[in-house]
């Protein structure tokens, strides 16, 4: 029994030393571990009387538990020490400055694209698409524009081997392409954005390629009052509920009539400033009621059918609305220059 009295202080007296957890699980090896002093302690019960061994039994029942309580409690306390240690070497200096991340944003012109797409779409129109390099029968002849016509001079073309196939001048010839595949001959409603070219010398309002939009609606009735309030919409869409638009004559040989329509200046509001040259007006696009001769080069019945047709110019828009006085900004892919639009845009 003394020998248990020792063994608790005993113990209490080394944990004083112990410093980590392997020293803390030898030394209860030491002890509990089954050569252990207080197993060697179980040996001795063999020469005690019954009424002893009972006692001696129990009593070393209870060091056992007692023992396994003080380890227990002293790991507890190694173990925080240890994950506080750790926790104190593994601490991240928040307080520098982190590198930023460089993120890819859509280009200038690819959203005003996606923005004048979903403008249309909410009015029921289809996007569509047609080839880049066209012949000249889509290109001009079905659009009434036949070879001489002085009309062709205006877009200077880049031709690819002989004179029938060519760089598209310019998105139209899909209106033709999308007449001539509708076996029905029934309405149409369809958006198409996409590249065009023309042999033009680059500076900072023309170049060589650009991009347009081209809308064209067939259907009974359709009229040159469909066409103002269609526009209307798309104007206030994108420039601005305020704004309002201007149809000029003009002449395209697939038109008849034929307009350049002019958007009130989204900047001064139509006083006169530097965007609108002083003139509280901004071209947009060109448009007009589809020429019957269209019609019928498509298979169309001029006598059935009616609609109105529009090419906007994307690179005007977006050079508009965005404020970039360059258009050879939008194809040199300076980083510099994208960064600075996604800035402006709040991005
Ligand atoms: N294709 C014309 C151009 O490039 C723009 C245009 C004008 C398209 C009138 C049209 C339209 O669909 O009706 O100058």
């Amino acid at each position: 029994m003394n020998e248990m009295d020792n063994i608790i202080s005993e113990i209490e007296e080394k944990l004083g030393n112990i410093k980590n957890i392997k020293e803390l699980n030898d030394l209860k090896v030491e002890y509990l571990g089954k050569k252990g002093l207080i197993s060697n302690l179980t040996s001795k019960m063999k020469d005690l009387s019954i009424e002893e061994k009972k006692e001696f039994g129990k009593s070393l029942n209870e060091l056992k538990t007692k023992v396994n309580l003080i380890f227990d409690e002293i790991k507890t306390k190694l173990e925080e020490e240890e994950l506080n240690k750790k926790l104190e070497s593994e601490k991240i200096d928040i307080t520098l400055p982190e590198t930023k991340i460089k993120v890819g944003a859509l280009h200038p012109l690819e959203r005003v694209k996606r923005e004048i797409e979903e403008i249309f779409i909410s009015m029921g129109y289809d996007i569509v698409s047609g080839p880049i390099v066209e012949s000249d029968l889509y290109n001009f002849e079905k659009l009434n524009l036949p070879k001489g016509h002085p009309a062709r001079d205006a877009q200077d073309s880049f031709y690819i081997e002989d004179e029938s196939i060519l760089l598209r001048t310019q998105t139209s010839p899909v209106q033709a392409r999308v007449m001539d595949a509708n076996n029905e001959k029934g309405p149409i409603r369809i958006l198409c954005p996409g590249k065009t070219f023309r042999r033009d010398d680059d500076d900072a309002t023309h170049s060589h390629q650009f991009s347009q939009i081209e809308g064209l609606v067939i259907g009974d009735n359709i009229s040159l009052a469909d066409l103002k309030g269609t526009l209307e919409e798309f104007a206030r869409k994108m420039f601005g509920e305020d704004r309002s638009l201007r149809f000029r004559p003009s002449f395209f040989p697939f038109t008849e009539p034929s307009f350049e329509v002019d958007v009130s200046c989204f900047k001064c509001g139509g006083k006169g400033c530097s965007i609108c040259k002083g003139t509280g007006w901004i071209e947009i696009l060109g448009s007009g009621v589809v020429h019957p001769n269209v019609l019928k080069n498509c298979g169309y019945d001029p006598e059935k059918y009616t609609g109105f047709a529009f090419g906007i110019g994307q690179e005007r828009v977006a050079m508009l609305k965005y404020g970039i006085n360059d258009i050879r900004s939008f194809y040199t892919n300076d980083t510099r220059f994208l960064n600075d639009f996604n800035r402006m845009d709040g991005e």
